[in-house]
């Protein structure tokens, strides 16, 4: 019998380290993988704020010389009565025309800047440049924020709660008739449920959850979608009457998400037909 060449001996050995090697590999992807989960599981407990840019009435929360920020800075946890490392993380923020509103996990609403229209809703006309837990919503759960140029408005739901209550809204601030948050309904029924509010210079639009949207505020531009424009502060209206401007109706809709710029408004609907 013949051996096998010394050259079969060195194939073999070259084999089996490459296959020892492989399954180190292997085992090294897992557990880089695994790695990877855990720290992207372990990371969104914890979130931070950063702000810059136009500073004259204390909006980006940060100390400083210049009257503006240019670089982002992140607002430190202490400044949210937070001690140094524990978790906070951030649901919702908005910035006003000089104003910053932030929801905190744990369902606070924290507002800070210029005040001088009660857009704060601390009660007081006193422009703030540090963040300070809305008092008046304590005993809710916010869920989001939105600002306008002088006003603030947020969705929550009371957090003693028997399941009965679900999202409501509060308006405040620059023709919202309070410097501290108040339900506001409008055109809705009160147990309609909020899904999502956006606020323009000066007007807002809250969308319900069945997809029905109402308007109120100033119209000048036509922003609150009646089919005409006029002046002075409107009453709140479900957006639906501007039918009667077209020579056909229109498809009925169901509206998903809105949002509202200065002096527009623009809305997705969840089907193109009906
Ligand atoms: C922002 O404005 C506030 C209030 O005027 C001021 O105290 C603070 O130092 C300013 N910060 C910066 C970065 O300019």
């Amino acid at each position: 019998m013949k051996f096998p060449s010394v050259s079969f001996w060195v194939y073999l050995l070259v084999l089996l380290l490459g296959v020892f090697k492989r399954r180190d590999s292997i085992e090294m992807d897992i557990n880089g993988i695994i790695g990877e989960t855990k720290r992207s599981v372990n990371f969104p407990t914890k979130s931070a704020i950063y702000v810059w840019g136009y500073n004259q009435s204390g909006q980006t929360g940060r100390e400083g010389k210049d009257g503006h920020l240019r670089i982002p800075k992140q607002l430190p946890p202490e400044l949210f009565g937070c001690p140094a490392g524990a978790n906070a993380r951030w649901l919702d923020i908005a910035c006003g025309r000089e104003h910053t509103a932030a929801v905190a996990s744990d369902g606070s609403l924290f507002t800070w800047g210029a005040n001088e229209f009660g857009q704060l809703g601390d009660g007081t006309e006193e422009g703030r440049k540090y963040p300070k837990k809305v008092k008046q919503l304590e005993t809710e759960f916010v869920k989001s924020v939105s600002c306008g140029a002088h006003c603030t408005a947020a969705i929550a739901e009371p957090r003693q709660n028997d399941g009965t209550i679900l999202s409501r809204l509060w308006v405040w601030g620059q023709n919202q008739g309070s410097n501290y948050p108040r339900l506001f309904c409008g055109a809705f029924s009160p147990n309609t449920i909020i899904r999502q509010v956006s606020c323009g210079a000066v007007h807002v639009v809250a969308l319900s959850e069945d997809g029905l949207l109402q308007a109120w505020g100033y119209n000048e531009y036509g922003q609150l979608g009646r089919g005409f424009t006029c002046e002075g502060l409107q009453g709140a209206r479900v957006i639906n009457a501007y039918a009667k401007f077209l020579d056909e109706t229109p498809e009925l809709v169901k509206i998903t998400q809105v949002s509202c710029g200065e002096y527009h408004t623009a809305a997705i609907s969840e089907k193109g037909e009906v």
